[in-house]
This record gives C-alpha cells, sequence and structure tokens, in this order.
C-alpha cells in the first residue's frame, strides 16, 4: 500500500459567490490517523465530498493513490467512506443493512459479521435501526465504511454521538487500521478530540488551510510554552521581558505569557524587581493554537 496516499492540490468549489473551499492543498499519507480539522463551516465535508467525487470541484484536483476517485480500478475496495447524515432504513436491522450493502457493492455477505464484530455491534445485529442510539448509528456507519477492507478509510465526524468510552473505541480502531498501512482521514470540528485520536492534522478555516503536519509539530510551531505568572508588578515584568512575548491578562490578575519559557520570565522577574506569586507552565493543545493561529484573521473565522 506504498502509494495510498490522497493528495488534495488548490481544491476549490464555489456555492453562488461563497468559496466554500478555497484553494486548498494538503497531502495525507499511508499508515498515519490525519485529523481533518475547523470550525463547523469550514468546508471539511465540501472537500471529502469532492475527494470522493461526490461533488464537482470548481478548480483543482483531489485524487488517492495517484488517481481520481472516478478512475479508481475497484472503488469500493479501495476506499471506505462514513459520511454525514449517511443512516439505514429504520425498520432493518444492523445485520441486513449491512449484507444490502454487500450485494449491492458485490462483496460476499459474510462480510456483514466479520465487520459488526469490529465495531461491537454483534450483539446488536438482529436490531432494528431505529432502536440504535447515535453512537450505534456512527458504529454501523463505521462497519458500512470497512465492508470492502479499503485501503483508505474517509470518516465524516465519525467522533458525533458516541460518548467517551465509545471515542475510545474508535481511537484504538482509527490506530489498528493506520497500522496496518491504510490511510485514515478523519474530520472534526473537536480539536481537543482530535489530539488524542490523530497523528497529522490538516486544520482548515473558512474553506482555507491554516496549518498541517505531526500533531506535535503544529503545537510546536506557535511558538514554545505558554506560562501563567501571577505578580503584583506585571507592567515592571512585561517591560523588562519587551516585545518578543504576547501577554494577555486572566482572571484574578494574572498574565498568560507565550513567547518565552519559565527561566526567561523568572531572570525577567528577579531584573524588574517583580515578585512572583505564580508561575505555572500550561499544556498547550490544540485548540489553543487554532486560536493563536487564526488570532486577528477576522477574514478566516
Ligand atoms: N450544497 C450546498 N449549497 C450551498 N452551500 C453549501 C452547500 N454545502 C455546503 N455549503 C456551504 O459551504 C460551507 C462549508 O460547508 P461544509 O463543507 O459543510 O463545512 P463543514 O463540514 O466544515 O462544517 C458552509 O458555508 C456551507 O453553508
Ligand atoms: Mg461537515
Amino acid at each position: 500500500m506504498a502509494d495510498d496516499g490522497i493528495a488534495v492540490s488548490g481544491l476549490t468549489k464555489l456555492y453562488n459567490n461563497v468559496r466554500a473551499v478555497d484553494d486548498l492543498s494538503f497531502t495525507v499519507s499511508p499508515g498515519r490517523v490525519t485529523g481533518f480539522l475547523g470550525p463547523n463551516g469550514a468546508g471539511k465535508t465540501t472537500t471529502l465530498r469532492m475527494v470522493l467525487n461526490l461533488v464537482r470541484p470548481t478548480a483543482g484536483t483531489a485524487t488517492i493513490g495517484g488517481r481520481r476517485y472516478a478512475e479508481l480500478a475497484d472503488p469500493v475496495r479501495k476506499v471506505g467512506a462514513l459520511l454525514e447524515a449517511s443512516g439505514a432504513h429504520r425498520g432493518r436491522t444492523g445485520r441486513n443493512h449491512l449484507r444490502m450493502l454487500c450485494d449491492a457493492a458485490g462483496i460476499p455477505v459474510g462480510r456483514a459479521d466479520d465487520v459488526l464484530d469490529t465495531v461491537g455491534l454483534a450483539s446488536a445485529a438482529d436490531r432494528k435501526f431505529k432502536g440504535y442510539s447515535l453512537g450505534m448509528r456512527q458504529r454501523l456507519g463505521i462497519a458500512a465504511a470497512l465492508l470492502g477492507d479499503p485501503d483508505v478509510l474517509i470518516l465524516d465526524e465519525p467522533a458525533n454521538g458516541l460518548d467517551p468510552e465509545g471515542i475510545r473505541w474508535m481511537r484504538e480502531l482509527l490506530r489498528s487500521l493506520a497500522e496496518q498501512g491504510r490511510t485514515v482521514l478523519v474530520s472534526s470540528h473537536l480539536l481537543s478530540e482530535m489530539e488524542l485520536l490523530a497523528d497529522d492534522v490538516v486544520i482548515i478555516a473558512a474553506g482555507k488551510l491554516v496549518q498541517q503536519g505531526p500533531v506535535a509539530q503544529v503545537i510546536a510551531s506557535t511558538g514554545g510554552a505558554q506560562l501563567l505568572v501571577r505578580t503584583p508588578r506585571p507592567e515592571a515584568l512585561l517591560a523588562e521581558l519587551g516585545a518578543a512575548v504576547t501577554a494577555t491578562p486572566v482572571e484574578g490578575g494574572a498574565l498568560r505569557i507565550v513567547g518565552a519559557d519559565g527561566p526567561t520570565v523568572g531572570a525577567a522577574a528577579l531584573r524588574a524587581g517583580a515578585e512572583i506569586h505564580e508561575l505555572t507552565v500550561e499544556r498547550r493543545d490544540l485548540e489553543n493554537v487554532f486560536l493563536q493561529l487564526t488570532a486577528g484573521k477576522a477574514d478566516i473565522l
């Protein structure tokens, strides 16, 4: 599965005059879980639908293993997808729903029970879809995506409706699929959730790329630590730290400082004669990285 990556290049979609996706380029590697992140309305679903040839791009291309979806020799076995609002007939059981999909795709019906097992729905296989919880519906959707044993998985907001236990389960599943060498692209509007799930992230806002790369690298790219500092002389400390840091007041009179590490702030406080009452190194997460990356870009948010 050496060349099962996804490549999106200059992808653009205009709806009336709205740029839902705007000159978007990124790559997705096999063997890794890639989180496709952005707030609601950022253009994630539209992008995934263009990759899957369900929406026609205004400009640009998307390829899977070097070919457009429409050119794939055996798309059902190459790519499995879970799309938003994909469901099943309310009166049909989970197993029968999957068997019908097998029939339609030329896959042996026995495969339905394999994937029900994989997603932990075996005991609910004979219950009707209308009785499924939101989380069970998501699991059934993931089961459907796995039917063709695809090299590439594209899942749109699969964590929606899953409880924390369900999200943990999904993390394990996606991880094991990636470890088998598959390409796993999974969208979410919940950045903190993806931080735990993904190896790589592609972050978009208003249809445009904000940042892409390994999660740790994306977090590091916005510049080192974030500190919470409490001092009775904040002005003196900030004057000593100079223009390289960004400081924002937080409630209770503390400052949140980005752009300097603990020793730098401590030394500056000593020089400034600013007594330190608290100095905490805060963990940075994707959520505040995203806010920092998009700060001041009113056109993006
Ligand atoms: N079929 C459509 N017709 C018109 N506008 C659309 C259509 N689909 C999506 N949009 C618009 O495109 C933008 C991106 O939507 P979408 O791709 O669904 O974002 P996301 O999945 O990130 O929430 C939104 O402004 C949305 O309203
Ligand atoms: Mg969406």
